[in-house]
């Protein structure tokens, strides 16, 4: 599974990108507010930095805006993915932004049919936001797993990619039901590492360690 990251932050992609936890960067425009930079500036400099897709995210609402937006996006890197939303719009800009060679990561998808339908439109990515489904009682983590089995079905090329990533139980689950990729804040990335048992083993270990009177250096 792949491991992109939610993020603008270019400081906070720098860390993980150096461990070799990144294949790839996630904006959209309230990531774009959050980083207090321009869009194409941030959004170059983490081309820069990263070799993978980095999905920029159109704001125009009508079809023809959005491929402009898209073209103009697109050529600020080769790495760059266009991200537009589930609307009608949103598929026709798929289409004819995929037909010419660019990535595109179809985004704000809460449902299967969506899903089917970005397939068809061309997407690279199709982004369902487990996130937003659970803040409203539904199980975000269902759909991942009814857009896995129909893509399936019919051997869709188009990636799944779990949004709206908030515990680090949503990766482990996007995971086992079989997500290409999970866009995840910094911050719940490096969570994965944590476990109070690790804590408890460390805090024990340290303890007897400093009875033995030994240095390892
Ligand atoms: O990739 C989409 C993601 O940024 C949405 O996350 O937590 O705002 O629902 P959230």
């Amino acid at each position: 599974m792949k491991f992109f990251v939610d993020t603008a932050d270019v400081a906070a992609i720098a860390e993980l990108n150096d461990l070799g936890m990144v294949d790839g960067v996630t904006t959209n425009p309230s990531l774009i507010l959050k980083s207090g930079r321009n869009i194409l500036e941030v959004t170059k400099e983490i081309c820069d930095l990263v070799a993978g897709p980095v999905s920029a995210e159109v704001v125009a609402l009508q079809a023809d805006e959005m491929i402009a937006e898209g073209r103009k996006l697109a050529a600020i890197a080769p790495n760059i993915a266009v991200k537009v939303p589930l609307t009608w719009d949103g598929l026709k800009a798929c289409k004819v932004l995929s037909g010419e060679g660019f990535m595109v990561n179809v985004t704000l998808c809460f449902s299967a049919n969506q899903a089917l339908l970005a397939a068809k439109a061309g997407a690279t990515f199709i982004s369902p936001f487990v996130g937003r489904l659970d803040d409203i009682n539904l199980d975000g983590l269902d759909l991942i797993a009814d857009i896995r089995t129909i893509y399936d079905n019919y051997d869709f090329d188009t990636q799944i990619l779990a949004a709206s990533i908030r515990t680090v139980n949503h990766i482990a689950d996007c995971a086992k039901i079989g997500a290409d990729v999970i866009t995840a804040p910094p911050a719940v990335i490096k969570s994965m590492a944590s476990h109070v048992l690790t804590d408890k083993g460390i805090d024990q270990f340290m303890k007897d360690w400093a009875k033995t009177g030994q240095k390892i250096l």
